[in-house]
């Protein structure tokens, strides 16, 4: 996989027009978007026909969690915009996951499509040792994360969102086809925000992640676009 096709800029915005002046202004240097819930409830399907008109890659980033059968029934939908990567959530469980995949792969099959690929959420990167103790899980963080993955694999799943931190373990537990999408990138100087568990794109890549996701590094950055080849630049150069 190139580089280029392995930075996700996450479009973090409350309008599309915003959404498509970044993506404008980035221009080639950005391959991969990332729609989540706040620009997709703003935007809906119009922003996701833009990205594809503009022949960029999509991740669909809505964390779905519900029943089965409510799940099954939005990731129809879904499927049939033609995006590149979906997701749910791992603890929705086996039951939900199982759906999920089934869901996906029925529709792109009915529809002659390409199946997006499908990941589950593990542990939100945001999530620090004492919110997630507040959860009053058994395991520890890394454990959980590690856990799910290993059920979103069993599942049929194609990959996880995970903090980099965790990405080596995950590799190691799930094999090298796995996909592993990690938020909480923070090139070295960057401001953390709300992020808590996070790694510079090389150590994200080096852990043993597929994706990067980045958003306010390049996004707020005065320079957004080179901001975004330097991002390319440093992920190209890990062995
Ligand atoms: O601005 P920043 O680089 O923190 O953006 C990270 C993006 O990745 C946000 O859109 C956030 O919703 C998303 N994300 C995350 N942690 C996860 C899953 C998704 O930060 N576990």
């Amino acid at each position: 996989m190139q580089a280029e096709d392995r930075l996700i800029v996450a479009l973090d915005f409350p309008t599309g027009e915003q959404a498509k002046a970044l993506v404008r202004d980035l221009g080639p240097a950005v391959r991969f978007y990332k729609v989540g819930m706040e620009l997709y409830y703003a935007a809906g399907n119009e922003i996701i026909k833009f990205l594809k008109d503009q022949g960029k890659q999509v991740f669909l980033d809505l964390k779905l969690q519900d029943i089965p059968n409510t799940v099954a029934g939005a990731l129809k939908v879904l499927t049939a915009l033609g995006v590149d990567i979906i997701n749910v959530h791992a603890v929705g469980g086996p039951k939900m996951l199982q759906a999920a995949r089934a869901a996906v792969t029925e529709q792109a099959a009915a529809l002659k499509i390409q199946a997006p690929r499908l990941i589950a959420v593990t542990i939100l990167t945001s999530m620090d040792a004492a919110q997630f103790a507040a959860l009053n899980y058994k395991n520890t963080i890394p454990e959980q994360v590690v856990a799910l993955a290993r059920l979103a694999r069993e599942c049929g799943l194609d990959g996880v969102v995970a903090s980099p931190l965790e990405a080596a373990a995950i590799r190691q537990a799930c094999g090298p086809d796995f996909l592993i999408v990690t938020p909480g990138v923070r090139p070295a100087g960057a401001a953390q925000g709300d992020q808590s568990r996070v790694a510079t794109p090389a150590g994200a890549i080096k852990n043993g992640a597929s994706h990067i996701v980045v958003g306010r590094p390049i996004t707020q950055a005065a320079d957004k676009k080179a901001a975004a080849a330097a991002i390319v630049a440093e992920i190209k150069n890990v062995k």
